[in-house]
């Protein structure tokens, strides 16, 4: 069986799916890893340490392609990629499959059999093999980091002898995995944090980082299933909106995070409330790719709009190549072990894992 690892293509994408330690591990259990050259060299690893971790390294993407059992990405495959892989071949990789249906049919109609990794379900058992966790987490914690430096003030309260610095105010709206991270890194840099979620659970797991809830009474219309929030009422996020409001006028950083899987994510602040905060504030849109939280966002922008910066930056795990691939490729090396082993896939259609997260199996959609 053959792992093929592709350079990722996506235009500022720095991530590559396997590093030369899970590689390493993938040949001790009789897997065969091929390379293309470069392909983790944004996330400095060189082609020096994966030649040394046992892989083959070739030079052209066709090669890597055309010879894959198994394509392992970061980002699905382009169109011209799905065109140079074998028939028949096995792709994990992120899809988004309810959002991006050509690149499903493209899939099966090269007989692929393609798993999701967003797809994996939110299970005890599948935690060391979710990547949107493992990613999201980083990207809380770089969205502190860029809101910090677009900040003309610091985070923490700071005593001098030219007089006392006040800490920086943060709201986080969304409290999940990036959520909550944002939170933990905030506290650690001293600001005062405080959070809104619709999930009545978050305000527990908020208070024990040290934030302070933002609490909107009065309401059961929050329904969720496997974590995600799948319905709420129109009444609960105009009062949401209301109680919210009030809190964003008066912080220096807003960070949103609020996602609403399969749909467009959730607008929480208006224009209206930008044109309130304060002169100078920052604004960081995590959902700026799902539409966005802030209505005058910009995906991959940063602009400065109502004398407020908001940055609306696509791709944070990015930012921190490093650890994104080495936790990426850790996610999708023990996805790969529960599937199959080196004389082939066990496609055991009981796995509520392997299930979940089977998009096309051999040219077949999944329903
Ligand atoms: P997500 O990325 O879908 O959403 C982010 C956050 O936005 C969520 O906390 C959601 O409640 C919140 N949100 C949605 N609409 C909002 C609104 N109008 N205002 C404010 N907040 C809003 O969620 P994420 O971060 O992927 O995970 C959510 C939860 O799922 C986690 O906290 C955890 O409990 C669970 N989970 C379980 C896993 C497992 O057991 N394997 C793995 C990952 C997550």
């Amino acid at each position: 069986m053959i792992i093929g690892v592709a350079r990722e293509i996506k235009p500022g994408e720095r991530r590559v799916a396997l590093t030369p330690d899970t590689a390493g591990g993938l040949i001790q259990k009789g897997f065969t890893v091929h390379i293309e050259s470069g392909a983790g060299v944004n996330s400095f690893y060189d082609d020096t340490a994966y030649k040394a971790a046992g892989t083959v390294i070739f030079q052209s993407k066709t090669d890597i392609l055309s010879n894959a059992d198994i394509l392992v990405k970061v980002n699905a495959p382009s169109d011209e990629e799905i065109e140079l892989m074998k028939e028949g071949a096995v792709l994990i990789s992120f899809m988004f499959a309810s959002s991006n249906p050509d690149l499903v049919k493209q899939c099966a109609r090269k007989k692929i059999s393609a798993f999701s990794l967003d797809s994996i379900p939110r299970i005890s058992r599948a935690q060391s093999m979710d990547a949107l966790s493992s990613q999201s987490n980083l990207a809380g914690y770089k969205a502190v980091m860029l809101a910090g430096n677009a900040l003309g003030k610091v985070f923490p309260l700071m005593m001098t002898a030219a007089g006392t610095v006040k800490p920086a105010k943060v709201v986080i709206m969304g409290a999940g995995v990036a959520g909550l991270q944002a939170v933990a890194t905030a506290k650690r840099l001293g600001a005062i944090v405080e959070v809104s979620d619709i999930r009545p659970e978050t305000k527990e797991q908020v208070e024990s980082l040290g934030g302070k809830f933002i609490e909107v009474k009065g309401d059961d219309s929050v329904r969720t299933e496997g974590g995600y929030v799948k319905e709420v009422s129109a009444e609960f996020l105009k009062k949401q909106k209301e109680v919210v409001a009030r809190h964003v006028a008066e912080a220096d950083v807003v960070i949103t995070t609020a996602l609403l899987p399969g749909k467009k994510a959730p607008l929480l602040i208006t224009e209206e409330m930008v044109k309130a905060m304060r002169f100078g504030s920052v604004i960081l849109d995590m959902a700026v790719e799902q539409g966005g939280n802030c209505a005058i966002s910009e995906a991959g922008k940063t602009v400065v709009k109502h004398g407020v910066t908001i940055i609306g930056e696509m791709n944070l795990p990015s930012l921190l190549p490093v650890n994104a691939s080495e936790l990426f490729a850790k996610n999708i090396s023990t996805f790969l072990l529960h599937l199959a082993d080196s004389n082939g896939f066990k496609w055991d259609m009981n796995d509520e894992i392997t299930k979940g997260s089977l998009i096309v199996h051999r040219g077949v959609i999944e329903g």
